[in-house]
């Protein structure tokens, strides 16, 4: 495995760039806008193709550098279900896995320090974010905080990972990099504590004074989906879409992972292709360009929100499929759509 931990000195926030080796895919955990030239730039020294780029939460002390990064490398963003963002590719809940080639990022549901924080679990670490942070814990007062959400989310969830489990955080102020579940147990100030009650209190009296560019940060990791101009000119609403498909007119592509599916199935849809898997569809001989020109038929792309589709169609241009299209809004609206207003012949 490849792992890099990284640092950004103006709001000391850590991201973590994972691999499961060099030349395969990566991904990356609480990107900082700010350093994305530099993210880059180590994605090409090791040869690294970016599919995934992940917040642990909604912050308020950086800008993240998600809606970059999928600019940049056509990466997938993901969040958990709870955020508040406008749109990520995909969103998660406690129980799925993150998944690329060679690395497995198991989803726990750890609110507390804002009602949509997670961490990502590996086999010998965690990826804690703002929730449990090395001989501290993150502030509970504000984004919808709750210092008893947090209590459990840290006594019931984070210390009953093992004790050897390493312990990554998303900021350190202090210079530490690294612990572990079991030393925070022992050490951490803030959890030896005997209640929720004794717990809450300690974090209600904290008296922080607000991050220096929260009013700045919070609007702006809000809006991160792609520009919607852009993926509007090149989609259909849902009941257009509906009815080319239901007259023959286009193949309907689902581009959402196999696990999405499994959740939510799209019963119009025959052909799926993840969206990592797009660029070896899309060449020559491959699965899409096979069907296209078999069936002579427009392809007509579909995700869990407009955005992953929306690339998509980019890419299918770009190989020289003019027509390509995508539903706007994605599966959420789609389904929308049919309960509704009956599709056609219905
Ligand atoms: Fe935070």
């Amino acid at each position: 495995m490849l792992f890099r931990q990284l640092f950004d000195v103006s709001s000391s926030t850590y991201s973590y760039l994972i691999a499961g080796r060099r030349g395969g895919e990566a991904l990356i955990i609480d990107p900082v806008l700010e350093k994305v030239d530099r993210y880059v730039a180590l994605l090409n020294d090791l040869d690294l193709r970016l599919v995934k780029a992940i917040d642990t939460h909604l912050h308020a002390d950086h800008v993240t550098g998600l809606g970059a990064l999928r600019d940049r490398t056509r990466c997938v963003t993901v969040m958990g279900e709870m955020t508040t963002a406008d749109v990520v590719s995909m969103r998660v809940a406690e129980g799925d896995v993150i998944e690329i080639d060679g690395v497995r990022l198991d989803v726990l549901y750890t609110p507390g320090h804002t009602d949509d924080s997670y961490s990502f679990v590996m086999p010998d670490r965690v990826f804690s974010g703002d929730t449990l942070l090395i001989r501290g814990t993150g502030r509970t007062d504000f984004q919808n905080g709750d210092p008893r959400a947090q209590y459990d989310s840290i006594f019931g969830k984070l210390l009953k990972l093992p004790e050897a489990t390493l312990l990554y955080p998303a900021h350190d102020y202090k210079g530490d990099t690294v612990s572990t579940i079991g030393e925070e147990r022992a050490r951490n100030p803030r959890l030896q504590v005997r209640s929720v009650d004794e717990y809450a209190d300690l974090m209600n009296n904290l008296k922080l004074p607000n991050p220096k560019l929260m009013d700045v940060a919070v609007p702006a990791n809000r809006h991160i989906g792609l520009a919607q101009d852009r993926a509007d000119r090149i989609g259909l609403a849902p009941s257009a879409a509906r009815a080319i498909v239901a007259a023959g007119g286009a193949l309907l592509v689902d581009l959402r992972e196999p696990a999405e599916r499994a959740r939510r199935a799209i019963p119009e849809s025959l052909v799926h292709t993840p969206y990592r898997e797009l660029a070896d569809a899309l060449a020559e001989g491959g699965l899409l360009t096979t069907l296209a020109r078999a069936t002579g038929k427009r392809l007509l792309f579909i995700c869990a929100y407009g955005e992953r589709s929306a690339m998509a169609v980019e890419a299918a241009r770009a190989a020289g499929f003019q027509d390509a299209v995508h539903v706007i809004g994605g599966l959420n609206a789609w389904a929308l759509q049919t309960t509704f207003s009956p599709s056609p012949g219905s």
